[in-house]
């Protein structure tokens, strides 16, 4: 009875095997370590006392995964695996789709073969395009992805929902985060960006840590309550949380499930901002630039299916997530790096 994690020491998925193991789960990692560094299992380690079995594998090729599924006794699986950066799925779309959906194929196959029927996919928020309301609903259209990375999300959804048809004893649970952010409460394990921060808290807190001057906050003319856009921040740890849920789900033989996980709150980059200076106690210069394109005025979550199906919520807010993402940042300054 065994958890595969794919993508297990990356950013979501160490902070759900510290969940996992904390909770008694047999975990098995496969990750290929593209954008993940193996310190993460000593951080792991030194939170839960316990080190999951890892495997230095590629899920896009077959000959390298399937021994995994001839050792294991494999009963539920969670497919964090995957390529994330919006702007290099841009420059080299046919990576991300072969990365991406080439794996979810190869995972699919062995799945199927080895009679694994539970699965957790890690979706996006990105799958409903430009939303023509807020907050977004699990039934809401989906499409008109505004980049690669996007696509590829909707293609495995796609995949997914095929597999279903044709498998019926396959439980199959789609998660659609929102923006996750915060790390564990040691301090030991966080998001560790390459290179400049994408995203918005990576970025705020290398300007708190001094890595860099200043943020630039991407336009203050949509339409919300500062002008700066409006996303749906959920912990790290509520997300993890919300895997272990769907696993509990699973286990009631739902078929195929689609979920939001998200706060069901929206908070702009300037109130973002002011909680980490609040929570951090430290100043964040910032400069008003341009509007960065392919962005939406606003995006959250509508949760109440997340939590009338599978009794999950988020209990943390957003000044507990800047305490953490600060926490590990001020410890870590360059991330695993020693
Ligand atoms: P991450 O990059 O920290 O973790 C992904 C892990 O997958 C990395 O450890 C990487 O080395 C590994 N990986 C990538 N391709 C692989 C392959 N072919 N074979 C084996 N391992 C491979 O990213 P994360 O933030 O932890 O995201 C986890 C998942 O959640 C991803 O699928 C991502 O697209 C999705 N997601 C993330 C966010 C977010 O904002 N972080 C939002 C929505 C969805
Ligand atoms: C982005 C991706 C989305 C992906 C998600 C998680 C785009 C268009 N969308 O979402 O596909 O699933 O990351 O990886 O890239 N901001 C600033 N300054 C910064 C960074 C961000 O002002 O330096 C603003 C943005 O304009 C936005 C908010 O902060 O209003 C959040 O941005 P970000 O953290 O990049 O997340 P999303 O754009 O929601």
């Amino acid at each position: 009875m065994s958890i595969l994690v794919t993508g297990g020491t990356g950013y979501i998925g160490s902070h759900t095997v510290v969940e996992l193991l904390n909770k008694g789960y047999d975990v098995v990692i496969v990750d290929n370590l593209c954008n993940s560094k193996l310190e993460v299992l000593n951080r792991i380690f030194k939170i839960t006392g316990k080190t999951p079995r890892f495997y230095k594998v590629d899920v896009r090729y077959e000959e390298e995964l399937r021994p995994i599924f001839e050792k294991e006794k494999i009963t539920d699986i969670i497919h964090f695996a995957g390529l994330k950066s919006v702007g290099e799925s841009v420059k080299f779309p046919e990576l991300y789709e072969e990365n991406n959906v080439g794996s979810s194929k190869v995972l699919l196959k062995l799945m199927s073969e080895f009679k694994v029927h539970n699965l957790v996919f890690s979706s996006s928020a990105t799958v409903y395009g430009v939303p023509k309301h807020v907050p977004l609903m699990e039934d809401d259209p989906v499409g008109g992805c505004t980049n690669p990375y996007g696509q590829t999300k909707l293609d495995i959804e796609y995949l997914l929902k095929d597999y279903a048809k044709e498998h019926k004893d396959a439980n199959i649970a789609i998660l659609r985060y929102f923006n996750p952010i915060g790390a564990h409460q040691s301090g030991l394990i966080g998001e560790d960006p390459q290179g400049i921060p994408n995203n918005l808290m990576p970025y705020i807190t290398q300007v708190a840590v001094g890595k860099r001057e200043f943020l630039n906050v991407w336009g203050n003319d949509y339409h919300t309550i500062d002008g700066t856009g409006v996303r749906d921040y959920i912990h790290v740890l509520d997300l993890a949380d919300g895997h272990l849920a769907a696993l509990r789900k699973l286990a009631e033989k739902p078929g195929l499930v689609i979920y939001n996980l998200g706060t069901g709150r929206g908070t702009s980059v300037l109130e973002l901002v002011a909680a980490f200076e609040k929570a951090s106690g430290v100043k964040i210069k910032y400069v008003i630039g341009p509007r960065r394109s392919g962005d939406v005025d606003e995006n959250y979550a509508d949760v109440t299916k997340a939590k009338r199906e599978m009794n999950w919520e988020s209990k943390y807010n957003i000044e507990d997530a800047c305490r953490d993402s600060w926490r590990w940042q001020k410890n870590n300054p360059n991330g695993y790096d020693e």
